[in-house]
Parts: C-alpha cells; structure tokens; sequence
C-alpha cells in the first residue's frame, strides 16, 4: 500500500451506530469519538484500518451524518473496503492518509450512496 508523510492515529473499541450504514449498502464500523475531536479531521477521508495486526484500506467519515440523523454527535465512522464481519467490541486503529471531500447535508439516500460510492473509489486510488 501506498504511504505518505500525513500520520493522524485513531484508536478505539468499536461501538454500535445506528444500524444505517449497513441498509445504505455501506455498513461502518463506528468509534468512540471524545468531545475534543469535535471539528478536528472532520470530513471524508482515505484511512488504514488495523485489526489484530492486519491492514484494511477504508473510507472515514468523521462527522454528524447530517443527511440522516439531526442534531447529531460527531461520529468517526469507517467503511473497510475489503472486508466482511463482526468487529463490535474489536479495538481498530484508524490512520487518516488523505482528505478527500468536506461531510455534506444530502438531500436524499440515493445522492448520499452515489457519493459514497465515489469516495470509496478515490480512497482506493489513494492507498492502493
Ligand atoms: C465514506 C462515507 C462518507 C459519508 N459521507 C457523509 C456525508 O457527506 N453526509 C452525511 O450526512 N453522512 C455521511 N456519511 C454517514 C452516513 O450517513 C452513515 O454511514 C450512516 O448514517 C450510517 O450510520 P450508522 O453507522 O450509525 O448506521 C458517510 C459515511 C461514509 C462511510
């Protein structure tokens, strides 16, 4: 996989979100985020996903998921890209590589899902 000089670290244990991600076709494995991290990193970004050792390219939204839920808390949520599976109550490390959009408010499931098919798309070019 590609590597570049950006190195922001997250680490925790993997909570439930609200169960949507998975009926948009993109389920998320979703952390713990503090009220420190509120507006730092957030948006859309190409990350490495690290569970029990082993890398996983994956997509991050780090926001309110303003299209779906209102008055929100920040969550940090990733979309591995290239894996299946439980990991609820697993630690994942996530490591921000590259930006790629600002989180938006949309104006419909289906405007959402195409853009987050796009961004798994740049993410992979990103890291791949
Ligand atoms: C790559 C990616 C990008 C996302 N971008 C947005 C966004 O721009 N706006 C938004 O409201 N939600 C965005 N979301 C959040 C989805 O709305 C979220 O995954 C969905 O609400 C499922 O939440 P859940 O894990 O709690 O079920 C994004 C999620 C992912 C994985």
């Amino acid at each position: 996989m590609k590597t570049n000089t950006l190195n922001i670290k997250l680490v925790g244990e993997v909570i439930y979100g609200n169960g949507l991600g998975r009926t948009l076709g993109f389920p998320t494995a979703n952390l713990r985020a503090s009220d420190s991290l509120s507006g730092v990193g957030s948006g859309v970004w190409a990350a490495i996903a690290t569970i029990d050792g082993t890398e996983h390219p994956a997509v991050v939204n780090i926001g309110r998921s303003p299209s779906v839920v209102e008055n929100g808390d920040v969550r940090i949520e990733a979309h591995l890209l290239d894996f299946e599976g439980n990991l609820y109550g697993r630690t994942l490390e996530i490591e921000l590589r590259q930006f790629i959009r600002p989180e938006q408010k949309f104006a419909s499931r289906e405007a959402l899902c195409a853009q987050i098919t796009l961004d798994c798309e740049s993410a992979r070019k990103a890291l791949i």
